[in-house]
């Protein structure tokens, strides 16, 4: 059973996968945090986020994990435990930049479907139902508001202790879905099968409920 959840950022796509993936016993895989992790290591090695070669180059010599722990899902590259570094706005941004690059999204393509092919699964990110796995037994379009998601997302990183204006989130944000939704390569689009669900003024349960009766 492969379930794929996409949509923009602050939709709330990696709180809802994670416990639907818990509640249906399934692995679950947030390829967010796979060009996160590249972003990380972008940021880190210093090179510029658009160049697709040296982008390329340092995901092939790399190595990205996803681990399950009591707190959700970890993160290493290349064996280093980067979860609390890869939530920062900087990483953000940088995400969705090397996300445009066609070469890293053929090799992350290639990752994606490497790991989906460990069972069950509820895959997360962007392009889950319209390109990494076209096949899902469920498709899922997870929106909301933009100013819903920039609060959700100022909230989030105001409890991780960052201080960030809503403002500046809500251009962020803004920006980022530009991005993400007109780049040449897979873009964020809602594929023609995927049930749409708006999750403005909804709480968690409610979305996890909706969801676990399209898929049950
Ligand atoms: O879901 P997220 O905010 O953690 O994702 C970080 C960035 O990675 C996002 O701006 C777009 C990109 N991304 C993508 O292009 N394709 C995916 N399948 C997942 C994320």
């Amino acid at each position: 059973m492969k379930i794929a959840i996409d949509g923009p950022a602050g939709a709330g796509k990696s709180t809802v996968a994670q416990i639907v993936a818990a509640r249906l016993g399934y692995i679950y895989i947030d390829t967010g945090a796979m060009y996160r992790a590249l972003a990380w290591a972008v940021i880190r090695s210093g090179l510029p986020a658009d160049d697709e070669e040296a982008v390329s180059r340092l995901l092939s010599q790399g190595t990205i994990e996803l681990r399950r722990t009591e707190a959700g899902q970890g993160v290493l590259w290349k064996g280093r435990d980067i979860t609390a570094q890869i939530r920062t706005p900087e990483v953000s941004n940088v995400s969705s930049i090397v996300a445009s690059l066609g070469k890293v999204r053929e090799q992350m393509l290639h990752l994606q479907r490497e790991l989906a092919r460990q069972g069950s699964v509820v895959m997360d990110g962007r392009d889950i139902g319209t390109h990494v796995l076209p096949d899902a037994d469920v498709k899922i379009f997870l929106t909301a508001s933009l100013e819903e998601r920039a609060k959700r997302r100022v909230d989030e990183l105001h409890a991780k202790g960052y201080d960030v204006e809503y403002e500046t989130l809500l251009a962020e944000l803004e920006e980022r879905d530009r991005r993400d939704s007109e780049r040449s390569v897979a873009p964020l689009r809602r594929a023609k099968d995927a049930h749409l669900v708006d999750t403005t003024g909804k709480s968690i349960e409610e979305v996890i409920d909706e969801i676990l009766k399209i898929c049950l």
